[in-house]
């Protein structure tokens, strides 16, 4: 007998999740929990955040708390992990997932909408992965999963989203960067790209059907957005021991859209 499925384990690890109230980060905060992970979820509506912590700590009977926290901002980010450190002792994975989008043309853009996208989407990364890599770096281990999207690799049609593209095609290489820079210190860190999911960003619209929505489903071959939980294995697997060889990688989940 191997022990191929013990490497997946996160008992006993530390993990942040930021946006992790709801949508794509709940699902994987939960998948870690089911590993064994303790959870922390850093996002900007504490309300939910806590009512998602104590469902996590009720389901999965492991140790969950909520730390406001606003990626954008370099004072949170540093708040949040000295809160973590207080509570934990120490931090072992960091999930960037805090993403907004925003659908326009280029030309109507507003400076003010490009910039929020890229504040918090890119930006947001860098500020996490600096203050929480920082702690990392001292700690000589740690693991960085960052959430990027198949609109770094493609760009989607119909709908105007420019902002939304450039900052996740930037997520993807700063991944690398950091990635080669802290290879040799005991930290990984990759990307995972999702194609279109089933979460609050998106629901409103995939409700609404019509244009937009068929002409997504007709350029997918799965014919059907994914669901959060088919995120979760994968953020187990980058979090853990599993993917030990596996660093600066972007993986996609997009039911095969960007495979034609
Ligand atoms: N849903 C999709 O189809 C899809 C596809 C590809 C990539 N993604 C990416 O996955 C991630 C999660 O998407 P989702 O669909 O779950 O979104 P969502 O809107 O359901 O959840 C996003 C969470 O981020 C939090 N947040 C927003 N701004 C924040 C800030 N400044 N600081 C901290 N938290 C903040 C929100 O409060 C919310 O809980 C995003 O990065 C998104 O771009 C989503």
């Amino acid at each position: 007998m191997g022990n191929t499925l013990e490497r997946f384990s996160l008992k006993g690890k530390i993990a942040i999740i930021t946006g992790g109230a709801q949508g794509l980060g709940l699902a994987m905060a939960k998948a870690l929990a089911d590993a064994g992970a303790s959870i922390i979820l850093a996002d900007i509506n504490q309300p939910l955040a806590e009512q998602s912590a104590a469902a996590i700590a009720a389901e999965c009977g492991v140790p969950a708390c909520a730390i406001q926290t606003d990626v954008t901002r370099e004072a949170s980010a540093n708040a949040l992990v000295q809160a973590a450190l207080a509570r934990f002792g120490r931090i072992d994975v960091l999930v960037n997932n805090a993403g907004i989008c925003v659908h326009c043309g280029a030309e109507e853009m507003s400076y003010g909408d490009w910039f929020k996208v890229i504040d918090v989407n890119l930006n947001g990364v860098f500020v996490m992965s600096k203050a929480v890599g920082g702690q990392m770096l001292r700690q000589g281990k740690g693991n960085i999963i960052n959430i990027s999207s198949m609109s770094a690799l493609i760009v989607n049609t119909p709908q105007g989203q420019c902002a939304y593209n450039a900052s996740k095609a930037g997520v993807m290489h700063l991944t690398k960067s950091l990635a080669v820079e802290w290879a040799e210190r005991g930290i990984r860190v990759n990307t995972i790209a999702p194609g279109y999911m089933k979460t609050d960003m998106t629901a409103q619209v995939f409700e609404e059907g019509g244009e937009m929505v068929q002409t997504w489903m007709a350029m997918s071959p799965t014919k059907r957005p994914g669901e959060p939980d088919e995120l979760g294995p994968l953020a187990v697997y980058l979090a853990s021991e599993a993917s030990s060889f596996v660093n600066g990688s972007v993986i996609t989940v997009d039911g095969g859209y960007t495979a034609w």
